[in-house]
């Protein structure tokens, strides 16, 4: 038996149609009503829906042996688990923004810098070699840019859309996210079969939706 811990949200009807597609008896997490757990119909698994760092925290202790959650909730953790594949859905990046005229690449003096991801912010940065000022926010950060509470932010972007409707623009793209796939680190010794078995569904899937 596995336990298998889904991101909600954006990455949650993604998810749950490639677990289709790969065979698994998902039709109890699409008539979800509020239930949280959920049985597979079809394999011996449980379902169940988290934010994506609850995610990470189930995988961690082992309630769930595996979990989909993207990589950039990965890259802020400092939880422990084995990431063993990209499921490349809920593709998107990180970018560095800000009004027309306000490159922090090229400016002087102090530069503060609005994000809710500030691991992947301080990183991008340090690695520029540049000192910032980082101010944490839990939502709508282009508003911050928008109001002046910082000379630029670190977020994610799909679509641009937010971006463009907020008059921002991009200045760096940071990196690349997608839906990866964590595993507990005992669960993959101690089930390994199963959880190959697992991830072979999954990569055929993958593979003939032409994903990656
Ligand atoms: C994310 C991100 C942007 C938006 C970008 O926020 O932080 O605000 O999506 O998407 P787009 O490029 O397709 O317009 P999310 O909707 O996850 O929630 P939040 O605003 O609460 O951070």
């Amino acid at each position: 038996m596995l336990a298998m811990a889904l991101t909600k949200g954006r990455l949650e009807k993604l998810t749950v149609k490639l677990l289709e597609q790969s065979g698994y008896g998902i039709e109890p997490l699409k008539n979800k009503g509020r239930a949280l757990v959920f049985h597979d119909t079809q394999k011996p698994l449980d379902y169940f829906l988290v934010k994506a760092p609850d995610c990470v925290t189930y995988v961690r202790h082992g309630v769930a042996d595996i979990g989909v959650v993207g990589k950039d909730t990965l890259l802020e953790s400092e939880d422990e688990y084995f990431e063993l594949m990209d499921l490349g859905i809920g593709k998107c990046r990180f970018i560095l923004a800000s009004r027309p005229d306000h490159n922090v690449l090229t400016k002087m003096g102090h530069i503060k810098i609005a994000t809710k991801y500030p691991h992947v912010a301080t990183a991008y940065f340090k690695q520029k070699g540049l000192d910032v000022e980082i101010i944490k926010l839990e939502g709508s950060v282009e508003l911050a840019a928008v109001l002046g509470l910082c000379d630029a932010i670190v977020d994610i972007t799909e679509t641009g859309n937010t971006l463009k409707e907020n008059g921002l623009i991009i200045y760096d793209t940071v990196c690349d996210i997608s839906a990866r796939i964590i595993v507990n680190k005992a669960s993959f010794r101690l089930k390994r079969a199963e959880i190959d078995a697992l991830l072979a569904d999954l990569r055929q899937a993958v593979k003939e939706e032409g994903i990656c």
